[in-house]
C-alpha cells in the first residue's frame, strides 16, 4: 500500500475540474486496515462511518474488492446511481452490479432465487461471482440499464463488506476506472482516474484477483457465463452441472447478453497487438524485427511478456507480467501492466498470447478486448 496516503482530504488540489459542474469534488482519501474488524471509536470505524453516511446520503465512495476497486453508490437511490455514470463517463445502457453483504437481504431485491442460484450462492459467495436474477420493484431501472434483470454479488473483501454494512443499503459498484480505461487494481489507479469525481476513496491495498467477477445468468435452462472471470466454467459445472458461454464470447459478431461486453474496455493509448506463435524463438525474432522497424520511424515500442521472455528484447519498454505457469499471477498483473504502457507513452504494444487453456479464458477475454480483437499468428 502507498504509505503516503493519509486519512486526510489531501486530494483537494483542484487538479481536476468537473467540466459539467465547473467544480471538482473535495475527495477524501482514507487508509483502511482490512486486517482487523473495526470496533467502535477506532480510526477505521470513524472512516467507515463517514463513508457509509456518504453512500446513504447519495454520494460516491470508491473501495477495494477482491477483484478490482469499485465506485459505489446507494443502489436504491436513482439520483445517486446516475452520478456513477457521470463520474465514469459510462454509457447509461450498461447495467451495474448490486453488492450485498448479508444474504438475508437478497429476497428484497430479486423476484426469485432458483435452485441453481442457491447452489452457486452456497458455494461461491462471498466471492468473485455475479449472478443475474429477475429484479424486484425496489431496484431502480437506472441500476439495470432498463432491463428486468439485476446482477448481484456478495464481495469477499472485508473493506467492501464493512462499507456495505456501515451504509446499511446495497451498493452498486462498477469498476473504479474512467470508462474505457483498464480496471483499477491498486488505489493509485483509482486516484488517477477519480480524484475530484468521488466524495471518498477507501485505500485498502492491492486486490487479490485483478480481473472482474465472473458473471453468470442462471435464468436460462442451461446457465450461461456472460463474462468470464476467476471462477471458471468447470468450477461452476462442478456445482450446478452444465454451463455454457454466451455465444458472443465465442463469436463477437453476436449481441452480448451483458451489455457492457460490447464496449471496448481496457484500451491502452498505444496500439495493442496480440502475437501468437508455436515457437517462442519465432515469436521473439518476429517481435524484434517489428520493433526495429517501428523504432526506425520514431515510435516507442512496449512489450507485455511472460517473465521467461522479458530479458530477450532491447530498447523496448518491457513489462514482465508473471510466470507463464501461474495464471492467477498473470490475471492479477494484467491491468496494471496495461496502465504502465500508458504511463510509458508507448505507441505500439506487442503482447504475448496466453493461449486457450481454461485458466486463461478471462485474461484473454480482457486482452482481446483491449486489442480490439487484433491478434496475429507468426
Ligand atoms: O468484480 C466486479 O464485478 C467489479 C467489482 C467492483 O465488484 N465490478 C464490475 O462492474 O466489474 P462493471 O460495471 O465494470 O461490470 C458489470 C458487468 C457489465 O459487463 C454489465 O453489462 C454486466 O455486468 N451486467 C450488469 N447487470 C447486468 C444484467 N442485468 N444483465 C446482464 N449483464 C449485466
Ligand atoms: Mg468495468
Amino acid at each position: 500500500m502507498d504509505s503516503k496516503i493519509e486519512t486526510t482530504s489531501n486530494i483537494r488540489a483542484g487538479a481536476f475540474i468537473n467540466q459539467a459542474k465547473g467544480q471538482p469534488l473535495d475527495t477524501i482519501v482514507a487508509n483502511i486496515d482490512g486486517q482487523q474488524r473495526p470496533t467502535g471509536g477506532t480510526p477505521t470505524d470513524r472512516m467507515l462511518r463517514q463513508a457509509g453516511t456518504i453512500i446513504r446520503r447519495g454520494g460516491l465512495v470508491a473501495f477495494p474488492t477482491e477483484t478490482v476497486y469499485g465506485i459505489g453508490a446507494n443502489g436504491l437511490d436513482e439520483t445517486a446511481v446516475k452520478k456513477i455514470f457521470v463520474a465514469k463517463g459510462r454509457p447509461s445502457d450498461n447495467p451495474l452490479i448490486l453488492h450485498i453483504a448479508d444474504l438475508s437481504h437478497l429476497p428484497q431485491y430479486v423476484k426469485q432465487i432458483n435452485d441453481k442460484a442457491r447452489q452457486l450462492i452456497d458455494y461461491f459467495w462471498p466471492g468473485p461471482l455475479t449472478i443475474i436474477f429477475d429484479k424486484s420493484e425496489r431496484i431502480p431501472y437506472a441500476v439495470t440499464g432498463g432491463l428486468e434483470t439485476v446482477a448481484v454479488r456478495m464481495p469477499q473483501h472485508p473493506i467492501a463488506q464493512w462499507l456495505i454494512e456501515y451504509a446499511a443499503v446495497p451498493i452498486v459498484a462498477p469498476s473504479a476506472n474512467l470508462s474505457g480505461k483498464p480496471s483499477p487494481t491498486e488505489v493509485g489507479h483509482v486516484i488517477e482516474d477519480l480524484q475530484g469525481k468521488v466524495d471518498m476513496i477507501l485505500a485498502g491495498g492491492n486486490v487479490e484477483y485483478g480481473i472482474e467477477s465472473t458473471v453468470i445468468d442462471v435464468t436460462t435452462a442451461i446457465p450461461q457465463i456472460l463474462r468470464p472471470g476467476s471462477i471458471t466454467r468447470s468450477m461452476l459445472e462442478q456445482v450446478i452441472g452444465e454451463v455454457g458461454y454466451d455465444p458472443y464470447l465465442e463469436d463477437t459478431s453476436q449481441k452480448p447478453k451483458a451489455p457492457g461486453m460490447k464496449y471496448r474496455h481496457y484500451a491502452p493509448k498505444g496500439h495493442l497487438q496480440i502475437i501468437s506463435s508455436p515457437s517462442s524463438e519465432r515469436l521473439v525474432e518476429y517481435i524484434k524485427r517489428q520493433a526495429k522497424q517501428h523504432q526506425a520511424q520514431g515510435r516507442r515500442v512496449g512489450l507485455i511478456m511472460p517473465n521467461h521472455l522479458q530479458d530477450r528484447f532491447e530498447d523496448c519498454v518491457v513489462a514482465g507480467i508473471g510466470d507463464i505457469n501461474n495464471p492467477k499471477q498473470i490475471a492479477k498483473n494484467l491491468f496494471a501492466k496495461l496502465r504502465y504502457m500508458d504511463q510509458q507513452q508507448v505507441d505500439i504494444i506487442f503482447c504475448y498470447d496466453f493461449g486457450e487453456e481454461e485458466a486463461m479464458v478471462a485474461v484473454m477475454n480482457r486482452l482481446l478486448k483491449a486489442a480490439a480483437q487484433n491478434k496475429i499468428s507468426v
